[in-house]
């Protein structure tokens, strides 16, 4: 071999091994560069579980005990402060059992954006509803206390009828209904109704519930009564419906 054949075999294998070198170069940093984001690929996506929403009810967030909470527990062991009066009574622009001037028929404001939305629903839905009873003093439950335990004795008239003092209807926060037109007699016959089951269905909507739940009375104090209505918050009406829960079964056991 001469000395120019031998120099272009040199050549060629030197061009060939740094072809070989700079491949091997690129190729290595291709493989151990860090992965880029793309619009598309959330950073996320692949470190955190898929479903990150926390499954707890945040049971802190009203007070159980302050009058005038949404979540305010009123009921056999839990009295309302001596002579409460809710201080922001008013009427709710629904259909009206008894005329807009009888104390029965406020509530407290606080809460009618949400009674008067359950009442066009309830419209809307082909349920036509009254409102039979909101708010009571002090004064008008002794009276229905009293003639109840007249009629059917102190141990009957405790399962359906708060002692003055007691009663969340003192509170402004719950109220009765009835079907609109009908002699409105608050009978559990009301919960097999068309009118009883689309309350059950869509009461919580409107974070409204049915306080005294059939099967309940333990933790209530109360007989099922399905045109008992009390307003709790869509987020815990929403919960307890869920869970098929009573308040005081969610909050304080
Ligand atoms: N009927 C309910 C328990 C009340 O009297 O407040
Ligand atoms: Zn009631």
């Amino acid at each position: 071999m001469n000395m120019r054949k031998k120099f272009l075999l040199v050549a060629i294998s030197t061009f060939l091994c740094l072809l070989v070198l700079v491949l091997f170069i690129i190729r290595s940093s291709t493989v151990t560069a860090p992965k880029t984001t793309t619009a598309s690929e959330p950073q996320t996506a692949r470190t955190l579980p898929r479903d990150t929403t926390p499954d707890t009810f945040d049971s802190s967030l009203h007070s159980i005990d302050q009058p005038g909470s949404p979540w305010w527990i009123v009921n056999k062991n839990r009295p309302l402060p001596a002579g409460y009066i809710p201080g922001d009574l008013a009427v709710p622009n629904v259909s009206l059992r008894l005329t807009a001037s009888s104390e029965q028929m406020k509530l407290s404001a606080s809460i009618i954006p949400s009674v008067e939305s359950f009442f066009g629903a309830a419209d809307a839905a082909g349920v036509p509803l009254t409102f039979a009873s909101g708010y009571r003093s002090e004064v008008y439950q002794t009276q229905l206390y009293n003639g109840y335990v007249a009629r059917d004795g102190q141990a009957a008239a405790d399962r359906y009828s708060a002692k003055p003092g007691t009663s969340e209807h003192q509170t402004g926060l719950a109220f009765d209904i009835c079907v609109r037109g009908s002699a409105c007699e608050l009978t559990t016959d009301f919960a097999s109704t068309q009118a009883g089951k689309w309350v059950v269905e869509h009461a919580h909507e409107h974070g409204l519930i049915i306080h005294y739940l059939q099967g309940k009375e333990s933790f209530t104090g109360y007989d099922h009564e399905p045109w008992h209505l009390r307003f709790v918050g869509k987020e815990l009406a929403s919960e307890l419906k869920k869970n098929g829960q009573a308040l005081e079964e969610f909050l304080l056991d």
